[in-house]
């Protein structure tokens, strides 16, 4: 079983490319579902074809699709909960339309899309599922979401404990409802599916995310976060995908520029995302989009390979904190031969590297922890950078 999460900064092409590696997968004979969770109908335009719902559809031979609804898996999963929660809430006066608005947690709607995912893992159908994240800085977040939730969850009795603290440090002389037995079943269930989730998630053996960008700054510094995230969380991360690259020699000065520029770019993102192994895509002549079209991706991205190897397991970034500090160990594409230099920017890290043709810079999103600490030591082992924050 394998669970493969494409994610990337808004338009980078998670969508397409989700569906490229899901039908390579079915071509390598793997029962593949590839879901969306994405608002809009982003499965049914890529693939052009209408009516994917909420239960998966047959695309090709091995290969299903599913648009995730998160009203519905909402209702279906929390429905009991909310219900609950909205009603401490308008014990207190508070207009019942408003109490269901404040019972809606943030990232709720991503959670439950990813509830869907595990009932489907649970069905045991699929040999591969390919998530599609919708756009989005936080999507890491979300993946985190359900261990830290059942943690929380468990030591408060639950969402619906949290809920009525809350409301109780409001109004302390007022009673809130008790919670029926279905509430507090439900959410045991739902703390349950969650943990498993996170296991599920966090198993390197079978989940993996995929990092799409594109050759410019602002979507490699998004991915490059989302990276050193998913290392926070104990996700692994096996690859990263290089997408809609312009060719070089281009008789037109304009396209030539941006193909130059480009190249520096993926120079750039090969060091940034070290050691992860890197796909380059080219910018086809037209919209990608369609199942010929996408498969012609595909093979060009694969080649030969089995999409669902994992192509890279381990740590290109490791933490660990001790009383007052916190030790960062970084993987490096250089050696103690080499001349680098270190700099902290605040919540940065900024390697500049000596090569022969000028220097290369590696910057590295440094995790909250870090804020009010001091940068107090640098020191390279092998191809491993050891940095030591203070407070
Ligand atoms: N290599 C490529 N060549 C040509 N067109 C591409 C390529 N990659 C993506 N596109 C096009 O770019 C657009 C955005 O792609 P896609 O929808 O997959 O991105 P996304 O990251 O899923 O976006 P969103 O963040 O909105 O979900 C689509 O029109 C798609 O066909
Ligand atoms: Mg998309």
């Amino acid at each position: 079983m394998r669970l493969i999460i494409y994610t990337g900064k808004g338009g980078t092409g998670k969508t397409v490319n989700s569906c490229s590696t899901a039908i390579m997968l079915a071509y390598n004979k793997h029962k593949t579902l590839v879901i969306s969770a994405d608002p809009a109908h982003t499965l049914s335009d890529a693939l052009m074809m209408s009516d994917i719902g909420h239960e998966p559809k047959e695309i090709l031979s091995n290969l299903y699709a599913l648009q995730i609804d998160p009203v519905t898996e909402m209702n279906k999963q929390y429905g009991t909960i909310l219900s609950y929660i909205a009603s401490i809430f308008s014990a207190k006066g508070i207009d019942e339309t408003l109490a269901y608005e404040i019972a809606m947690l943030p990232g709720m709607t991503q959670l439950f899309s990813l509830l869907k995912i595990e009932e489907v893992m649970r069905t045991k159908i699929f040999d591969c599922i390919v998530l599609d994240m919708p756009a989005s800085g936080e999507a890491l977040r979300y993946l985190y979401f359900p261990k830290l939730v059942g943690s929380i969850g468990r030591k408060l009795t639950g969402l619906a404990g949290i809920f009525s603290g809350v409301t109780r440090m409001f109004q302390p002389l007022s009673k809130a409802p008790t919670p029926s037995r279905s509430v507090l079943q439900s959410e045991l269930e739902l703390l349950d599916r969650l943990e498993l989730l996170s296991e599920v998630i966090r198993n390197p053996d079978i989940a993996s995310i995929r990092l799409v960008v594109n050759p410019d700054t602002f979507s490699i510094e998004n991915a490059k976060r989302a990276f050193v995230s998913a290392s926070l969380y104990g996700i692994n991360v096996d690859l990263a995908i290089i997408n809609k690259i312009m060719p070089l020699g281009s008789p037109d000065q304009y396209y030539a520029n941006w193909a130059d520029f480009q190249r520096t770019k993926v120079e750039e993102a090969k060091s940034n995302f070290y050691p992860l192994p890197i796909k380059e895509v080219k910018l086809h002549n037209s919209e990608l989009c369609g199942v010929e079209m996408l498969q012609m991706n595909g093979e060009l991205m694969f080649g030969k390979e089995d999409p669902a190897k994992i192509f890279y397991i381990g740590k290109a970034f490791a933490f660990k904190t001790e009383d007052s500090t916190l030790r960062m160990t970084v993987k490096v594409p250089f050696t103690e031969k080499d001349d680098f230099d270190i700099e902290r920017y605040g919540d940065q890290l900024t390697i500049k590297v000596k090569n022969p043709v000028g220097y290369l810079v590696n910057i590295i999103p440094l995790p909250s922890a870090t804020i009010g600490m001091k940068l107090v030591k640098a020191k390279l082992l092998g191809d491993e950078l050891n940095i030591l924050f203070e407070k």
